[in-house]
């Protein structure tokens, strides 16, 4: 069996968990972690399994997502699927589910693809690695929602034992086939 993991991120944290699954995965299925931005030919009936997880920027997820979702709805609405989002919202464990993650829920609304599993991942704030405007921007968001303010710091908030249930809640998902023409015979 073969599974593919694609990811959008920026600065790692959601390669970082992608590939964290991937390992997880290896003894039950085959698994390829691709970068979204990469994946505009990628063939989706070479794999079993499909898995996608993107960061939030400034409270978007990367177009390339939407654009995915949107051309390969049909297919990976019949495949077994599951959908993975990172950001620091989620670093309060009541904002850690789809329904409470305000950027996961208007994404599943909107999305023609309804994947089996979903999940929020608290990501990684990296001060020192952002650029000055950014490095700005998130101190003052983290100073207005009681979050780390040093800007020498790095902080991973992601909860890797939340991300290892889930690698497993997807090596144990099943496509239930349903027939596409059921043919109705009343005295067989
Ligand atoms: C410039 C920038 C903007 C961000 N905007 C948001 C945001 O609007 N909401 C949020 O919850 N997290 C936000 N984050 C946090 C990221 O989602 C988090 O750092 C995540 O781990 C990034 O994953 P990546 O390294 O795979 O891109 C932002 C981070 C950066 C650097």
């Amino acid at each position: 069996m073969k599974a593919l993991i694609l990811y959008s991120g920026r600065d790692g944290q959601t390669l970082s968990i992608a590939s964290y699954i991937a390992s997880k995965l290896q003894d039950r299925l085959r698994c390829e972690v691709i970068d979204l931005l990469q994946a505009e030919n990628v063939d989706l009936s070479q794999y079993q399994q499909v898995m996608i997880g993107a960061s939030i920027h400034y409270g978007h997820f990367n177009s390339a997502l939407d654009k995915f979702v949107k051309h390969r709805a049909e297919q990976l609405n019949q495949m077994p699927s599951a959908f993975f989002a990172v950001n620091l919202t989620a670093r309060k464990p009541e904002k850690r589910l789809p329904q409470t993650n305000v950027y996961t829920r208007k994404f599943l609304l909107a999305s023609p693809w309804q994947p089996k599993q979903c999940m929020v991942f608290a990501g990684s704030l990296r001060y020192p690695r952002y650029r000055w405007f950014d490095r700005i921007m998130i101190q003052f968001i983290m100073c207005m929602t009681g979050g780390q303010t040093d800007t020498s710091k790095e902080v991973e908030y992601t909860d890797w034992q939340q991300v290892e249930r889930f690698a497993q809640e997807f090596s144990q998902i099943k496509y239930e086939k349903r027939p596409k023409f059921v043919t109705f015979t009343p005295f067989a």
